[in-house]
């Protein structure tokens, strides 16, 4: 028999190596390595070597088959990312960094599903009971008769479970501190993250109960990352925000009922997270008319369309390479379109520290950026505020040119909702061709390449000399 050794496995994305290393050649990540004993060698079972399987049944894509059926759970901007509510015999997983409201969620739609009348678990192997009740006294939620526990020995929450044919849904706060005795390695390693969190996802797939794993992120490795659960589970959801924000974004990653990128905002006041119905009007609430420097970009969050503040300041370096700093947004996106201002619009941006700030703690991904980022951009080198009223949205080329993007139309009516009154967009050509339905009111300016941004500011009074053109 080959001699028993031990492995090194990264604790943030589940690698294994052979030996120890400062840094996980799979994903990247320091000092993320902790020794674990090597699981022993099983080959395929005596069925699989010999034969002797049933014959498994193929059917056609046709057929009777319901939609899933959803258990809401009362926020509407938590069912909203699940998809339109919890579906039964799924599992969950919420990922975040600690502190952010993973607990407090939890026990808001825990709660209200418990009122509704449907059997609810909520274990906590992080607080202890008291500790949990006086949360739920300070949310108002000490009335719902939700089932409480404190336990982190996943024998016992096992053996609990198998005795609650009743339970509809079940929450585990948080996977990290679950155990296993049958394993070597220490609560919150891959092994027994991996190990705990698949027999749960058994118990639930088995006996039909939903399953929400709750995950801490850390930065430090020292537990396993969410990450290694990610393909696990049925959906996956990761709050964003930082913790000095009152505003957070729940977003779907992955999600097997549901839309995914599709985002949910609260605010978290002192009594718990509160919904934000309009996003848009919440990012924007604070935004200063007549500022330079800042630009207006209709985004398209999974199915909704999100209004938000791009700002960007731009100030003399004092010497060395110049600082980028960039916050929401993707800094070697940045770069690329301060290249092309550069090259294509003859603009002097280099020497300048930039920063840009994507306001209210959303975290932006789409190219659609690009156009309301260069707004801000050169606003911010001119000196000359955009137009208060004024939407951006284009994807830009390396070339300059503006590409269209998805849902125009919608990203239009949302600005109109709000009450803009125009849209600074990409050529109709481009964008197939349809003219928008119904947006009286809305100026288009339908631009093809990045000049036709940079000259109006060029006309406008302030300051000229990051134009060279002019
Ligand atoms: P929590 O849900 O415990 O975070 P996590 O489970 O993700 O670690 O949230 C803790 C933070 O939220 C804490 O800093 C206090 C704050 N908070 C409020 O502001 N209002 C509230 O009603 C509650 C319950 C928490
Ligand atoms: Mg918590």
């Amino acid at each position: 028999m080959a001699k028993e050794r031990n492995r090194f496995v990264c604790q943030s994305c589940g690698a294994v190596h052979p030996k120890w290393q400062g840094r996980c050649d799979a994903c990247g990540e320091w000092n993320t390595l902790q020794e674990e004993a090597a699981p022993a060698a099983r080959g395929p079972g005596p069925a699989a070597r010999t034969g002797g399987g049933r014959r498994v049944e193929f059917v056609g894509l046709m057929g009777e088959t319901a939609p899933p059926a959803r258990i809401p759970t009362g926020l509407e901007e938590l069912d909203r990312v699940l998809g339109g509510g919890i579906v039964p015999a799924s599992a969950v997983l919420v990922g975040g960094d600690p502190g952010i409201g993973k607990s407090t969620i939890l026990l808001q739609a825990a709660a209200r599903i418990a009122a509704s009348g449907q059997r609810v678990l909520y274990i906590s192997g992080e607080e202890a009971v008291d500790q949990v009740r006086l949360r739920a006294r300070r949310l108002g939620l000490e009335q719902a008769p939700l089932a409480l526990a404190a336990a982190t020995a996943l024998r016992d929450i096992s053996a609990s479970l198998e005795q609650e044919p009743e339970a509809a849904l079940v929450v585990i706060d948080s996977i990290q501190t679950l155990w296993l005795d049958a394993l070597d390695s220490a609560p919150g390693t891959v092994a027994q993250v991996r190990t705990c969190a698949a027999e749960l996802i058994r118990q639930a797939k088995s006996r039909g109960f939903a399953l929400v794993l709750i995950g801490h992120v850390t930065k430090e490795g020292t537990l396993a990352g969410p990450r290694v659960l990610e393909h696990m589970v049925d959906a996956t959801l990761y709050f964003e925000g930082d913790r000095g924000h009152q505003f957070r974004i729940l977003r779907a990653v992955k999600n097997r009922f549901g839309a995914t990128d599709e985002i949910g905002v609260f605010e978290m006041t002192e009594r718990g997270l509160v919904e934000v119905p309009n996003p848009s009007a919440l990012f924007l609430a604070e935004r200063r008319g007549n500022v330079s420097g800042s630009a207006v970009f209709a985004g398209i969050e999974g199915t909704r369309p999100v209004l938000v503040e791009v700002q960007a300041l731009l100030a003399p370096s004092a010497g060395g390479s110049p600082r980028r700093q960039v916050v929401g947004w993707d800094s070697g996106r940045l770069a690329m379109l301060m290249a092309v201002l550069e090259a294509r619009c003859g603009m002097t941006l280099g020497m300048n520290d930039v920063y840009l700030n994507i306001a209210g703690g959303l975290r932006i991904a789409e190219p659609a950026a690009d156009l309301a980022v260069a707004a801000a951009l050169v606003s911010a080198a001119t000196d000359r505020p955009t137009d208060p009223g004024t939407v951006y949205f284009g994807e830009i080329g390396l070339s300059g040119e503006i590409r269209q993007v998805a849902q125009a139309e919608a990203r239009l009516r949302e600005a109109q909702k709000l009450g803009f009154g125009a849209a600074v967009l990409p050529r109709r050509a481009a964008r197939g061709g349809r003219p928008p339905a119904a947006l009286d009111g809305l100026k288009l300016t339908e631009i093809g390449h990045i000049a036709d941004l940079v000259a109006p500011f060029a006309a406008k009074p302030g300051r000229k000399d990051a134009l060279k053109s002019t």
